[in-house]
């Protein structure tokens, strides 16, 4: 017999404004061609001037947690990843854990950029083995809209705002790769690729800032380094790429996804693909493609799913769970 953390609801949030690529034609020396045939991206969405990343990752929340069929009430622990804030302090996570109204437990955000919804996972599978959480609600949320260049074609087209969420609960499996539940993690990080991905301006630099990122570098690392945190992730629990039903990458580039998954030696119809409706929400992507995909019925209870991320840091890592 063995612990497992194991998804008993998912859920997500999207903005209502949805903006076309047209729209960045308007104003930018870039067409809806270049977008899509570049990254993949059709869409996204951009939240309300008044809508911060804790209203995004409240209404996932809720939905995840009526998925489970849960209260606030009944969750241990709530992590919130996400590199966009409402504010420098508190946490996203504790202005969550009050909106949701619960008064127990513990809330912390973990800042991973665009993997930081994997290192979240990681870190609720540990606080769950570890006996210190029962239940724990993981959350990506992101309002990237915010830290825009609108004038830099090569970023701003690429990003969009949303929330996803899972509920993890600890249940007893046999200790084998059959068992529900996250079954092994991988993380990773570089701080010598700083410059690949960043934002200018912080609180201890005194300003917001902007991303800026060397796309073509990103990409480089991108491919090798998926694959291989994916394919380590799952040789962990003696498991291959052929296993699979399903990888739930991060949504950054369709190039990127389908180079991975070829990579693996997997073809596109066992990968979950919605970056053409959200764009790259950094946190909030892995999630949110756990949601819809869901919706749109293609994962099923029992399906072993590989998630995979990268971004700024670099930090990148793996899941695998199996749902
Ligand atoms: N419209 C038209 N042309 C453009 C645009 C645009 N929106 N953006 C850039 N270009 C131009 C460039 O200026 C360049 O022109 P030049 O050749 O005259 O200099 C040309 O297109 C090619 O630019 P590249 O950057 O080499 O294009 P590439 O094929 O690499 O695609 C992209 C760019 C989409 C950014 C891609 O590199 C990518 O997806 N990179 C990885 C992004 C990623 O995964 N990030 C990680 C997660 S994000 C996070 O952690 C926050």
């Amino acid at each position: 017999m063995a612990g497992r953390s194991v998804v008993v609801g998912v859920g997500h949030y999207l903005p209502e404004r949805v903006v076309p690529n047209s729209e960045f034609e308007k104003t930018l020396d870039t067409t809806d061609e270049w977008i899509k045939t570049r990254s993949g991206i059709e869409r996204r969405h951009f939240a309300a001037e008044d809508e911060t990343t804790s209203d995004l990752a409240t209404n996932a929340a809720e939905a995840a947690l009526a998925d489970a069929g849960l209260t606030a009430d009944d969750i241990d622990a709530i992590i919130v990843a996400t590199s966009t804030a409402d504010l420098t302090f508190p946490s996203a996570a504790t202005m969550v854990q009050a909106r949701l109204g619960m008064t127990k437990g513990f809330a912390f955000d973990v800042q991973a950029v665009c993997a930081g919804f994997v290192f979240a996972l990681s870190n609720a599978n540990a606080l769950i083995l570890s006996g210190q959480a029962k239940r724990v609600l993981v959350i990506g949320a992101e309002t990237f809209s915010r830290i825009m260049d609108w004038s830099d074609r090569s970023t701003c087209v690429l990003f969009g705002d949303g929330a996803g969420a899972l509920v993890l609960e600890l249940q007893e499996g046999e200790g084998t790769s059959d068992d529900r539940g996250i079954l092994s993690t991988d993380l990773n990080s570089d701080g010598r690729y700083k410059d690949l991905l960043y934002v200018d301006g912080g609180v201890s630099t005194q300003s917001t800032g902007h991303l800026r990122m060397q796309g073509n570098q990103v990409f480089r690392h991108a491919v090798e380094k998926l694959a291989k945190t994916a394919n380590t992730a799952l040789e962990n629990v003696g498991l291959a790429s052929t296993d699979v039903d399903w990888i739930v990458p991060h949504q950054a580039n369709i190039r990127i996804i389908q180079g991975t998954a070829k990579k693996m030696g997997l073809p596109i119809e066992n990968v979950v693909v919605t970056v053409q409706d959200h764009g790259n929400t950094s946190a909030a992507s892995i999630p949110l493609a756990l949601s819809v995909g869901k919706q749109r019925g293609q994962i099923k209870q029992g399906d072993l799913i590989v998630t995979e991320a990268i971004g700024g840091g670099l930090a990148w890592g793996a899941v695998v769970l199996r749902w």
